[in-house]
């Protein structure tokens, strides 16, 4: 049976996106004006256009969430799109700078023409690299536990035999990152990843990995950095984005903790830079006396989650410190 353009379409899109679009607009009438899209970004147009106002905000489109990340990501700012994008509209011409990309939901969230993503994690930097580079799976992917601890064994050789930025290392990590726990990233001493299988009931690779090609069209202008903040090579006019791993004790997402003084480095490098900067943090007492005193101006945001390890179930709340904005 030939491929409807309804298959494209799923294909080409980024899920969520896909789903809501075919939901809203396919038993609508506009079908035909879809028929002859080509590229990623015309979608994007002709879903604004074609859908009324309404809409859209339920949808989220283009105005909210953005185009859905490819990796799972610890401390991911999905949720925080809606807050910064009145922020980043005044000033959507510069180029976006994250120290802390993570994984892309800010800039895949504002869709800036140009920006630079720099995260002191090397294999999600070679991961988005090779996306950039029109990456298409190879790897046959299964939900499978002794396959998995397979795949965890030659990614671990790949980054022992200098081979990490690879297109095989990047395509284990991005298998390990959708089977592992919680798509967790962590390393031992020795350096070697060490995550668990993750124990989903299933997980739909080819639907996951088809939505690869979408991401080659927006990277096309983003730059891919790794490395410490500081080694960022900010300008002047750049906006600064920086969602460093919160302040709390045992945070791990590379190699390095975290620590309170890396906080107050952070907090002293940014307020160096002349052009806009927004962060994003946990609101410790700390944390906001930090960036108050360095002349930001805080804000405080209840954040979608918990903080259950002392039994209790207190709001997590963000402080979002802004300055030049
Ligand atoms: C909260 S996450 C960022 C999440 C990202 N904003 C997102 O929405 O996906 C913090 C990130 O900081 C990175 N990181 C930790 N220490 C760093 C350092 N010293 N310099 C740069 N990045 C660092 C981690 O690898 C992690 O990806």
């Amino acid at each position: 049976m030939p491929e409807t353009f309804f298959d494209q379409f799923t294909k080409r899109a980024p899920l969520s996106l896909a789903d809501e679009l075919m939901d809203k607009v396919i038993p609508v009438k506009h079908n035909q004006a879809f028929s002859k899209l080509v590229g990623f970004g015309d979608l994007m147009a002709a879903a604004q256009k074609l859908l009324r106002p309404a809409d859209k905000s339920r949808l989220n489109l283009g105005e909210g969430l953005g185009i859905r990340p490819p990796l799972k990501w610890a401390g991911g700012k999905r949720w925080l799109v809606p807050h910064l994008k009145p922020i980043w509209d005044k000033h959507k011409e510069r180029r976006l700078v994250e120290p802390f990309s993570g994984g892309l939901a800010v800039a895949l969230g504002l869709l800036p023409g140009d920006a630079l993503l720099s995260d002191i994690n090397p294999h999600a930097i070679n991961f988005y690299r090779w996306l950039k580079r029109g990456l298409t799976n190879k790897l046959a992917m299964q939900n499978d536990e002794d396959f998995y601890y397979q795949c965890r064994t030659r990614f671990n050789e790949l980054i022992k035999a200098d081979k990490a930025t690879t297109r095989e290392a990047a395509e284990l990590f991005y298998y390990l990152n959708r089977t592992g726990y919680n798509g967790l990233c962590r390393f031992n001493k020795g350096g070697e990843f060490n995550v668990p299988f993750g124990r989903y009931k299933s997980i739909n690779y080819e639907l996951y990995t088809s939505e690869f090609k979408s991401y080659k069209a927006i990277f096309a202008n983003w730059q891919f950095v790794v490395g410490d903040f500081e080694a960022v090579d900010v300008r002047p006019g750049d906006f600064l984005y920086a969602d460093p791993p919160y302040d709390v004790e045992f945070t791990q997402y590379a190699k390095e903790v975290f620590a309170w003084e890396d906080q107050v480095r952070l907090a002293e490098w940014l307020a160096k830079h002349p052009g806009p900067v927004v962060l994003s943090n946990q609101a410790t007492k700390r944390i906001v006396a930090l960036y108050k005193k360095l002349g930001f101006k805080t804000r405080l945001l209840d954040a979608p989650r918990r903080i259950s390890c002392t039994g209790d179930r207190t709001r997590a709340v963000e402080v979002l410190a802004t300055r030049g904005v």
